[in-house]
């Protein structure tokens, strides 16, 4: 769905056109082809830069991934074309190779092409293969930055990412490989004051779970699971390590969800929002309870 939007509110947009720009080339011209690969935030068209939606604005043709907010594409010409070149976790994905083909044979047309990417474009985003096979063909690829996932998340949940005195370290992980093994430094993720975020990790967490306790993380580690991160659908469950997956079952989490790790808004001196449930399996257990959401007891 496109919306009339980014002309009324960015009318000189293409004369504006601030930074990045091929000396003389206005964006669109013919002959001109270029892509911009765009980081669109976790689909709040509020989380989009306002650099991203200039461009956005701008562009003839948009090829788009599952996790941009339809809404974003509301800052697009009424006259943009939109390509879907979605991917669905573990599902149909339009193979990589033809994405990188339809970016090129967009641009080599003269068109300024869009490259919508959920989040940021370096983050989990295989940008790295489009760059290249774009400027492979001759063709300037600009790069636009995007919130990721796991700050749009965090800001969502008043979560901070870092803390002065105990959190010093904060990685961003994968859940999930080509290869479909989990591979990661579980040690040093598992050893005292880190703090993970770990992307595409909800089909996983069962293997990152024993990964990470048999690591040594502790099983009260704190754990907050975000699905839908910063959109009208955000469920966000605090739990411990010892109770990710049950939590996840019980509150039939699909993602996208970011699993953050070894944060706690005790330790920050914060009070943890509302909106974010409590899934204690573990503790209802050991104290001879049974609780309400818990819709597994498999470990
Ligand atoms: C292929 S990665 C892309 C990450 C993206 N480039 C970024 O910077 O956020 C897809 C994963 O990002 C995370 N993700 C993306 N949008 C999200 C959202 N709104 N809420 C929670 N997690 C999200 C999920 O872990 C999802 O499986």
């Amino acid at each position: 769905m496109i919306r009339d939007g980014a002309r009324a509110r960015f009318p000189d947009s293409q004369a504006g056109f601030p930074t990045g720009t091929i000396a003389g080339q206005r964006p669109g011209a013919k002959g001109a082809g270029r892509v911009l690969l765009i980081g669109c935030g976790p689909g709040d068209p509020d989380l989009v830069t306002v650099r991203a939606m200039r461009r956005i604005g701008d562009a003839d043709v948009l090829v788009v991934d599952r996790l941009v907010g339809e809404e974003v594409l509301a800052y697009a010409r009424p006259d943009a074309e939109v390509i879907a070149v979605g991917k669905e976790a573990g599902g149909p994905s339009t193979p990589q190779d033809e994405i990188n083909r339809v970016l090129v044979r967009e641009a080599l047309k003269g068109r300024l092409v869009a490259r919508l990417k959920g989040g940021d474009a370096f983050v989990f985003g295989r940008a790295a293969e489009e760059i290249a096979a774009v400027r492979a063909a001759g063709i300037a690829v600009e790069i636009v930055p995007g919130i990721t996932a796991a700050h749009a998340c965090a800001a969502s949940i008043a979560l901070p990412l870092t803390l002065r005195e105990s959190v010093r370290q904060f990685s961003l992980v994968t859940g999930a490989t080509a290869d479909g093994d989990v591979n990661l430094d579980w040690s040093s993720l598992s050893a005292p004051g880190q703090a993970f975020a770990i992307y595409m990790g909800v089909r996983t967490a069962r293997t990152l779970r024993q990964k990470l306790l048999g690591a040594g993380a502790p099983a009260t580690l704190p754990v907050v699971v975000v699905e839908n991160g910063a959109r009208a659908n955000e469920l966000a469950v605090a739990t411990s390590l010892a109770d990710l997956v049950d939590a996840i079952d019980a509150f039939g989490i699909k993602g996208p969800a970011i699993i953050f790790g070894g944060l706690d808004w005790n330790d920050a001196n914060l009070t943890m929002p509302e909106k974010v449930h409590v899934f204690h399996a573990s503790a209802d257990r050991a104290a001879g309870r049974a609780h309400a959401a818990s819709a597994s007891d498999a470990f």
